[in-house]
């Protein structure tokens, strides 16, 4: 099937018009990922900062032995996908006081690391 180069482009601008909450790519984010292995594991085993297995339904700061700020665990998060992406964007304006001084400021790496966090396999 041919197509007239107008229609091409129509179909392609229609398909760059993406939502706003562009839905994450989980091979992405693995590579996004790597600016997070410093601190965070995602075996069961704390770094700098705690494991992020079974992240997504676990409650913000509660992995024993990890060292958390007082804030974190004070804060009465259960992180869900979106506190997960406030959190991210800006640690310490969705907990002030929280040790992590790290964000992700660009939307689509949040989405992506988000989509690789939730493939992890539960503990
Ligand atoms: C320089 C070290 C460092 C880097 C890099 C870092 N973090 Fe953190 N992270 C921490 C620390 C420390 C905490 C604990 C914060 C607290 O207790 O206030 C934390 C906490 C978290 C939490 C909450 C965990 C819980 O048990 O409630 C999540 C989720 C998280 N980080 C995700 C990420 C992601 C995703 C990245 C990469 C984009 C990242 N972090 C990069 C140090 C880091």
């Amino acid at each position: 099937m041919t197509m007239r180069p107008a229609v091409a482009t129509a179909l392609l601008l229609s398909t760059l018009a993406s939502p706003v909450w562009a839905a994450g790519d989980a091979a992405r984010g693995q590579s996004v990922f790597t600016r997070c292995t410093a601190c965070h594991a995602v075996t069961e085993q704390n770094k700098v900062g705690p494991h992020l297995v079974g992240i997504i339904g676990r409650p913000a700061g509660s992995v024993p032995g990890a060292r958390y700020s007082k804030a974190l665990p004070a804060a009465g998060i259960t992180w869900t996908e979106a506190d997960l992406d406030a959190y991210l964007a800006a640690p310490a304006k969705r907990v002030p006081g929280t040790s992590m001084t790290v964000g992700l400021p660009n939307e689509q790496d949040r989405a992506d690391v988000i989509a690789y966090l939730k493939t992890l396999p539960k503990p």
